[in-house]
């Protein structure tokens, strides 16, 4: 559980930085006596057994010890060999320790001397956290099964024996079998000829950006770097959708440096996908539940595209640091909206994450507001809150202001590139911070923005969107009745504007004024996710029963978590909610995702 971190075998890394010694709770790995270096998959897809079977190959870095400890979920383990030299190789000896429900079992090889390089004969349970397997009908396509990965935060563990920790960096190859016709992708690069599939990532990267996934897909480019992979129905409507990409890449290069990456493609994923994105390097997955037809809700490949840099080139060490990943990621993804979209757009969008951010400290217990947080006996996903998100995004923004932006721009840029390629904890963020803008880092409360719930008074004032302010006179108007919801002056309204009147809104309306809204505004039928799932969360806690059938639909056709969350958690507050949550739940399970299933699972105990 120790990691030395420092520079991860990278030939792009600069100078080779301190090295320091970081615990990981979340590892059962000891990678300051034996490292993982690079991980080489040979994986076959079958479909039938929702299995992969193969072998993994890992090439080690030994200062000490004799025995390699690795992350295992639900593996079955067939045969390990050892091999000082890659082509010898003798049968080893392993052990594989008791599971742990959070953690998974330790998986203990005992190695020679000389040994080198660890073969691991191998093959996932069905129920491995990590993977999804689709029946046909739960994809666009409906004629092939659908399988993807999703490794954050410990999940790589279950489809991959490794040292799962964010602060042992590797490289990987791959070969994968997959059945024909359908093809397969990975976060890397492609090597793929004549029908076989094999990958090479030679940056580091930690082992909670390594994905899969096999489906019957198309490519579509969208620029010189940038493209889109989806199923047939929905790859020209993603191709339209984040046109943008290519903008987006440039206006990030312009402020923090080269995309250092290679390619930018993104993979549509079929609904059931349990996040909104997920920045895997080189292929971005997405749920398909962006695509609104109106570039409205791109601000998410903005995001993913973020974690280029914060995340996906400077790490997290640990879980606790989540908030190094994410915050600076939300920031990001903020200016490059900034300058794509313009001024406007960005001010609505933080105005409206300012208002979410409000609404989850409201809700969330006081351990659960603290930065960098504690995960002692704790699952890392349980972290995931908009806390890491949004108030540490807030906490640069009060950075900004208080250094100056060119100045804190400055320093941004040169962060990533002192720290390219490596896994960082809070305080050495912190270190940095303070060397680099010491006027600053003596002005800003930091301890109180670290360690401390809440939100800090000297956070930055909401910003002021002249177009939200607009919204709110008219939701007033309809609200005091002096205008009927049909003269609402909504027509040019973006997502932005209409999701700030929805949670401008009073908490509780009569049926009959939700119905006018509803005739009004056609929110019942909305196209837009975004906006449907506010809809259905107030229907739902209005007892406006004319939306059941659609939240019925949405939940049974959706698994993104974040937005099925909170429409369950509504559904159990009243005993026919509970019911009629518990009948779609039992339909909707087999489509769900492991890790959505445990969380309307628990809500629904
Ligand atoms: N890396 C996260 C997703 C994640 C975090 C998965 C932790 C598992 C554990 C990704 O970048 C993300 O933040 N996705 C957001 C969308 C974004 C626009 C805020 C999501 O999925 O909602
Ligand atoms: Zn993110």
């Amino acid at each position: 559980m120790l990691l030395l971190l420092g520079a991860a075998g990278c030939r792009r890394t600069p100078v080779k930085p301190a090295v320091e010694t970081v615990s990981d709770l979340h590892s059962y790995s000891r990678p300051e006596q034996v490292r993982v270096r690079h991980v080489d998959l040979d994986l076959e897809v079958l479909f039938a057994g929702k299995t992969l079977k193969g072998a993994a190959t890992l090439t080690l870095e030994r200062k000490a010890g004799s025995a390699l400890v690795l992350d295992t979920r639900d593996l079955r383990i067939e045969k390990v060999e050892t091999s000082p030299d890659g082509r010898a190789w003798t049968t080893a000896q392993f052990q594989l320790g008791p599971a742990n429900p959070i953690l998974g079992a330790p998986l203990t090889v005992t190695l020679a001397g000389d040994t080198k390089q660890v073969r691991i004969h191998y093959s996932t349970s069905p129920g491995a956290t990590a993977l999804q397997w689709l029946e046909p009908a739960q994809t666009a396509g409906k004629t092939h099964p659908f399988l993807f990965t999703q490794s954050q935060a410990i999940h790589a563990r279950s489809w991959i024996p490794l040292q799962d920790s964010p602060g042992v960096r590797v490289t990987y190859t791959a070969r994968i079998r997959a059945p024909k016709p359908l093809t397969a992708v990975m976060s890397a690069e492609s090597l793929t000829r004549d029908g076989e599939f094999s990958f090479r990532m030679e940056q580091a990267i930690p082992p909670y950006l390594i994905a899969l996934a096999v489906g019957e897909l198309e490519f579509r480019p969208i620029g010189q770097r940038a493209g889109v992979y989806a199923e047939k129905p929905v790859i020209e409507r993603a191709a339209r959708e984040f046109e943008d990409t290519e903008k987006m890449i440039q206006a990030a290069e312009k402020l923090y440096g080269p995309y250092r990456w290679g390619r930018y493609d993104i993979l549509v994923l079929p609904p059931s996908f349990p996040f909104g994105g997920m920045e895997n390097p080189r292929l971005t997955f997405a749920t398909p539940t962006v695509l609104a037809g109106d570039k409205s809700l791109v601000s998410l490949v903005a995001h993913e595209l973020a974690h280029s840099w914060s995340g996906n080139l400077v790490t997290n060490a640990t879980w606790r640091d989540f908030w190094l990943n994410e915050g600076f990621t939300v920031y990001i993804e903020q200016r490059i909206l900034e300058q794509v979209y313009g001024p406007r757009r960005a001010e609505m969008e933080e105005a409206l994450a300012r208002g979410e951010l409000q609404r989850e400290l409201d809700r969330l217990p006081a351990r659960d507001q603290i930065l960098h947080i504690d995960l002692a006996g704790r699952d890392p996903d349980d972290g995931m809150t908009e806390i890491p998100y949004l108030k540490g995004a807030l906490f640069l923004k009060l950075i900004e202001k208080t250094a100056g932006r060119e100045h804190f721009d400055a320093f941004l840029r040169g962060y990533f590139d002192r720290h390219s390629f490596q896994s960082i904890t809070t305080a050495a963020f912190l270190t940095d911070l303070r060397a680099s803008l010491p006027a600053a880092a003596e002005r800003v409360p930091i301890d109180e923005w670290i360690e401390k719930p809440g939100l800090p008074r000297s956070a930055p004032p909401p910003p002021v969107s002249e177009a939200f302010t607009r919204v709110e006179a008219e939701t007033t108007r309809w609200i005091r009745d002096e205008i009927p919801a049909a003269r609402i002056a909504a027509r040019e309204w973006s997502t932005q504007e209409w999701l700030h009147f929805l949670n401008a809104l009073p908490k509780r309306l009569e049926t009959q004024r939700m119905a006018e809204l509803d005739r009004a505004f056609k929110l019942t039928g909305s196209g837009n996710a975004e906006i449907l799932q506010t809809w259905l969360l107030m229907s739902q806690r209005n007892g406006y029963i004319a939306a059941d059938k659609r939240l019925e639909e949405f939940l049974l056709s959706v698994g993104r978590r974040k937005y099925l969350k909170p429409l369950y958690e509504e559904l159990v507050r009243t005993a026919d909610g509970k019911r009629r949550a518990q009948a779609i739940y039992a339909k909707a399970r087999p489509g769900y995702h492991p890790i959505t299933a445990a969380t309307i699972g628990a809500i629904l105990k």
